[in-house]
């Protein structure tokens, strides 16, 4: 008998779903009696005791099904360790209510701050498996994070429909992708989709650049541009301020992103209105994709294999197509960036993509 706690945490993403029912298949095929206690709402519901009990038939159809049937929430790692509004000790109560349901382990799906308190949770004594979810795809020690693939998709989806109505007016397009710090998403769905110009935050631009690479283009005879910029872009001169000014800096910021900003740069620069569209939380909704159905169920069921033997304290994660496990410790804390340097890059480079670097 195995007696199982599961979360999800963080901002959802597409295939959350389809891996939890991996590793509830993979026990329940291994002829292991499980009882699976499912916490709502991320952090919170282990905190407070919030759960509900399920079975296989709870998991059962759900694997195309978007979003998770847990429920999310956002736990900042760093209030943690801060007592809530009636001084509970948030770790010291998900200890109680882990020890006093029996469990045998907590399975948790997550991103980045998710595994910072999946791996303080390791640390205090509870057997612990996680899998890697984000549609931003940072998440150190997995080539791949379930979300990514299925979001790389739908941001492709609106360059595609943007490229027709900016070919048919010669206008200038920018496309704002998710991922504040990393830019995989901006940079795959802006290769997927024939940007000319791809801004993410580990590659700052000079907005002249920018601005001579779409005249370039002018030259060349093309009348439109389009260009694929994530939330997190940053333009050389903010990338030199240092935190407390750039804090400055937003505090007076009369742009709804940085999309608008670097519009309005284009436009005094060059003449150009640059119209601009958000595909926001659509990024992270709807079905999974194949892919992200056939990965999230493989870290499923290796999962599941982990907890069959008893092995704790990992991410399951895949390098070179294989799937992996990788100690919590290593993967806390850690960011997944673009190199600079990355062979993307390069290639992206050498097909006449502008990074405005
Ligand atoms: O972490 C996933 C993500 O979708 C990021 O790409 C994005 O910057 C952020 O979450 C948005 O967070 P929220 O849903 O809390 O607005």
């Amino acid at each position: 008998m195995k007696r199982i706690g599961m979360l999800t945490s963080g901002g959802d993403c597409q295939a959350l779903n389809a891996a939890m029912r991996g590793v509830v298949k993979s026990l329940c095929n291994a002829k292991e009696d499980v009882e699976i206690y499912g916490f709502l709402n991320g952090y919170k519901g282990f905190i407070y005791g919030d759960f509900r009990m399920l079975t296989g038939a709870d998991f059962s159809g759900i694997l195309t099904k978007g979003g998770t049937i847990l429920g999310s929430s956002r736990t900042p790692f760093k209030l943690m360790r801060e007592p809530d509004e009636n001084g509970l000790d948030k770790v010291e109560a998900m200890k109680q209510n882990y020890y006093k349901l029996k469990l045998d382990c907590i399975v948790i799906l997550g991103g980045n701050g998710t595994h910072k308190t999946a791996n303080l949770l390791r640390e205090e004594g509870l057997n612990v498996v996680t899998l890697p979810k984000t549609i931003d795809n940072d998440l150190w020690g997995t080539d791949m994070t379930f979300g990514f693939q299925s979001a790389v998709n739908i941001a492709t989806d609106a360059i595609d429909c943007i490229h027709t109505t900016a070919a048919s007016h010669g206008r200038v397009f920018i496309v704002e992708v998710m991922g504040h710090k990393v830019g995989w998403l901006t940079l795959n769905a802006g290769m997927a989709g024939g940007a000319d110009i791809i801004l993410i935050p580990e590659i700052p631009y000079d907005i002249d650049k920018v601005v001579k690479a779409i005249e370039d283009r002018e030259k060349r005879g093309s009348k439109f541009t389009i260009l694929a910029v994530a939330e997190g872009a940053i333009s050389k001169a903010d990338a030199k301020l240092s935190k407390k000014e750039y804090k400055e800096k937003l505090k007076n910021y009369k742009y709804p992103s940085v999309s608008y900003e670097i519009a309005d740069e284009i436009l005094k620069r060059s003449g150009k209105e640059v119209r601009v569209t958000v595909p926001g939380h659509t990024q992270r909704g709807g079905s999974p994709c194949p892919y992200d159905r056939v990965f999230a169920s493989r870290l499923g069921s290796e999962a599941g294999k982990l907890i069959l033997e008893g092995e704790y304290g990992f991410m399951v994660g895949i390098k070179n197509r294989e799937i992996i496990k990788v100690p919590l410790e290593d993967v806390a804390g850690k960011l997944k960036m673009v190199s600079p340097d990355a062979s993307i890059v390069k290639e992206a480079k050498m097909l006449g993509i502008s990074f405005g670097d």
